[in-house]
């Protein structure tokens, strides 16, 4: 009954999709279980480059039964389109299974995502604009859709009418177009004929995967400093990309999970509003960015860099039971002669090592820094640990300690092949090892 769960233990963009690919040979089923088309990975198979916002990137094997779970919320525009490109590359798409209780990323969503944070101006959130945070607010307030409901039409009326009424008053006040019910009706239905054959029951897929034996892998998107109950509030996303939420978003059970595998990249990055205490504003991190190629998939907005923190990356292990490590772009740090590694903060003139639960708090945040020496050697052909250049191993030893759990793989190239692969404490399912 092995399930594992992908977990960003940063600001997403750690390269959960690499860590997934490199895992997909021994897996069934891959479930994403939250977030929506904000998230963004590219995947590269053979000759081909993929860019998936919605599908797991379980969905280029022809093995593997792809699940969007009951957490995630859809635009059934992105969806098709995505699954429009993936037909175009000769990909099999008939395993793409839909949680019919998935919610559905409204166009009116998407307008007030974007009216809202033009409203706010400079204190905006920085949001993808993808409408994720009225999607999910509208769920909690029950007033949404759900995928399901895209194939019955008076329900579909029933159900746009209701929502429409406060959704224009709101969207009339902050200067955009209202939307009308029998337009919206239409498109939802169009939607719901193209979909119907994706829709499923994904708890009871995932639950019979699991009862079979089969090894399920829950992916989760964005990251740990972006959840919405753990992360620096309210510059976050509206989901919990932590491993709870795969629980409660992708159908499984707290005592279901077999492995929680956190990823993180040997840097930090952030995209979009909020504090960022290690941030780099100079040419050591234009340098990072650059090699790092930061930009983000979705928007393609530059990302913020900074040095590596392990304050909340103490916090990210904890809140997700983290039980190994993936550690990426080791090699985009090669060349800079001074690494500096976050320890602890100064706040209010007091060094604490503990990530602070108030936003406030983290935006008074003094990073104190430990300084590595760094290596000018390229680490792309390095395939094992004792192999590193001395200060590399180093610098990899101090993020294992901090972390307190093991770090399993460590990346030194883009290619799937560039892997350093440590200490592993074998999943039950792989193939000729004992677990
Ligand atoms: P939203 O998820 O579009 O509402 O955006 C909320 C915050 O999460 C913003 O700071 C976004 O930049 C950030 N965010 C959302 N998705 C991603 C992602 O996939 N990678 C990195 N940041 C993201």
């Amino acid at each position: 009954m092995p399930a594992t769960v992908i977990v960003g233990l940063q600001w997403g963009d750690e390269g959960k999709g690499k860590t997934t690919d490199f895992l997909a040979e021994q897996v069934a089923v891959v479930v994403r279980y939250q977030g929506g088309d904000n998230a963004g990975h590219t995947v590269v198979v053979g000759e081909e480059t993929v860019k998936l916002q919605l599908c797991p990137s379980g969905v280029l094997y022809p093995h593997i039964t792809s699940v969007i779970g009951n957490g995630v919320v859809v635009n059934p525009a992105t969806l098709i389109r995505e699954l429009d490109m993936l037909i175009g590359k000769g990909i099999d798409v008939s395993k793409v299974r839909v949680s019919r209780s998935a919610h559905v990323i409204m166009p009116y969503h998407v307008a007030l995502d974007k009216a809202n944070e033009a409203r706010l101006g400079g204190a905006k959130v920085g949001t993808t604009g993808r409408g994720i945070g009225p999607a999910y607010g509208d769920r909690a307030w029950r007033l949404g859709l759900r995928m399901e409901d895209l194939v019955v039409e008076d329900r579909l009326r029933e159900r746009i009418t209701r929502a429409l009424a406060d959704k224009n008053l709101l969207l009339e006040s902050m200067g955009a177009e209202r939307f009308e019910v029998e337009p919206l009706v239409a498109q939802c239905l169009a939607w719901g004929e193209r979909l119907s054959p994706h829709l499923d029951d994904t708890t009871w897929l995932v639950q019979d995967a699991l009862r079979r034996g089969d090894h399920v892998l829950l992916e989760g998107a964005q990251g740990a400093l972006l959840d919405l109950d753990h992360g620096s509030y309210p510059f976050v996303t509206s989901s919990n990309p932590v491993a709870g939420g795969a629980c409660t978003g992708g159908g499984i059970g707290p005592l279901q999970v077999d492995e929680v595998i956190g990823v993180m990249k040997a840097y930090a990055t952030r995209v979009g509003s909020g504090p960022f205490p290690t941030e780099l504003l100079d040419d050591t991190g234009r340098g990072i960015a650059e090699r790092g190629r930061e930009f983000g998939t979705v928007t393609g907005r530059p990302r913020r860099v900074g040095w590596f923190d392990t304050v909340p990356l103490r916090y990210a292990v904890a809140v997700n039971s983290a039980s190994a490590i993936v550690l990426n772009k080791l090699d985009i740090l090669s060349g800079i002669e001074t690494i500096k590694l976050c320890v602890a903060y100064e706040i209010d003139g007091k060094r604490t090592e503990t990530w602070p639960s108030s936003g406030a708090m983290l935006a008074n945040a003094i990073p104190i820094y430990e300084d590595f020496p760094g290596w000018d050697e390229p680490i792309h052909d390095v395939r094992s640990l004792a192999d590193l250049p001395e200060n590399a191993r180093r610098y990899v030893t101090a993020l294992e300690d901090h972390a307190g759990v093991p770090i399993v793989f460590v990346s030194v190239g883009p290619e799937r092949t560039q892997t350093i692969e440590r200490a592993w404490r074998p999943m039950r399912h792989r193939p000729g090892v004992q677990a």
